[in-house]
């Protein structure tokens, strides 16, 4: 694992787009992986600043969506679905066939795992993974207790995750279980960002970074991956004892 420290949410989410840029230049197939939420947010409108200004093909990747809450429809603007057809798949003009989302009103969820599992395998594996954190240090749903051996798995949400989820949705939303991509799939990619700012995903930076590695902390995983780098602002690395032998 590498830890890079930004100065501010800007020089983080710029040098994500970046990567992601990067990545489709030197390989235009490329399997990409991101969450949605508050955190990627600039990374998705930089990202699309990027493809316009140096005109980057992204016509040939495929994406894949890291989770969804059960039971929310995708015109729910809380729903992963709204975020990603907003802040990407419409500005960035992708083909439905370039998409994977899980269908998270399906009678079946069992089956959206495999269905996303195969379509991930049939590529290979994830080229790229850029996810956030939970305040539980959740990865996608991937609550506290999870397996790091699940693929996609569907998941009872955790109590944490089931107050600070009301933020994405306007009059509240009742949540219960959520569909993800599991801590699997996050072992076999080539590459993981984990992103994170602002001072109140201070602790759980320590904790992924600094803390023992245990599923009771799923974010904690991210310190074996060879190639996966935390990358935090200022403020979400401030509780980190050996932050000054991490210059950005
Ligand atoms: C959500 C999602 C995650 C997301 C995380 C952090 O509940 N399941 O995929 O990365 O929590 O969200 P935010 O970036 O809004 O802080």
């Amino acid at each position: 694992m590498t830890l890079k420290i930004y100065k501010d949410h800007h020089q983080l989410s710029d040098t994500a787009a970046e990567e992601i840029i990067e990545l489709v230049k030197q390989k235009p197939d490329a399997v990409i992986c991101l969450a949605s939420g508050e955190t990627p947010r600039l990374t998705c409108r930089l990202l699309i600043k990027k493809v316009k200004e140096q005109q980057v093909d992204l016509s040939q990747c495929t994406f894949i969506g890291l989770d969804e809450w059960a039971g929310i429809p995708p015109s729910n603007e809380g729903s992963c679905h709204y975020f990603f057809q907003h802040e990407l798949f419409e500005p960035l003009q992708f083909r439905s066939e370039q998409i994977h989302l899980f269908d998270a009103l399906s009678a079946n969820l069992e089956d959206e795992c495999l269905k996303m599992d195969s379509a991930i395998f049939e590529r290979g594996v994830i080229d790229l993974m850029i996810v956030g954190i939970g305040m539980n240090g959740h990865i996608g749903f991937n609550e506290p207790g999870v397996s790091f051996n699940n693929y996609s798995h569907v998941i009872n949400l955790d109590e944490t995750t089931v107050t600070v989820g009301q933020k994405y949705f306007k009059g509240g939303a009742v949540l219960k279980q959520g569909i993800t991509l599991g801590l699997k799939h996050l072992q076999d990619a080539k590459k993981v960002l984990l992103l994170a700012n602002g001072i109140k995903k201070a602790e759980v930076i320590k904790k992924a970074v600094e803390g023992v590695v245990t599923n009771s902390f799923p974010a904690s995983i991210m310190q074996t991956h060879a190639n996966g780098w935390v990358m935090a602002d200022e403020e979400a690395a401030s509780l980190l004892d050996k932050r000054n032998n991490y210059p950005a």
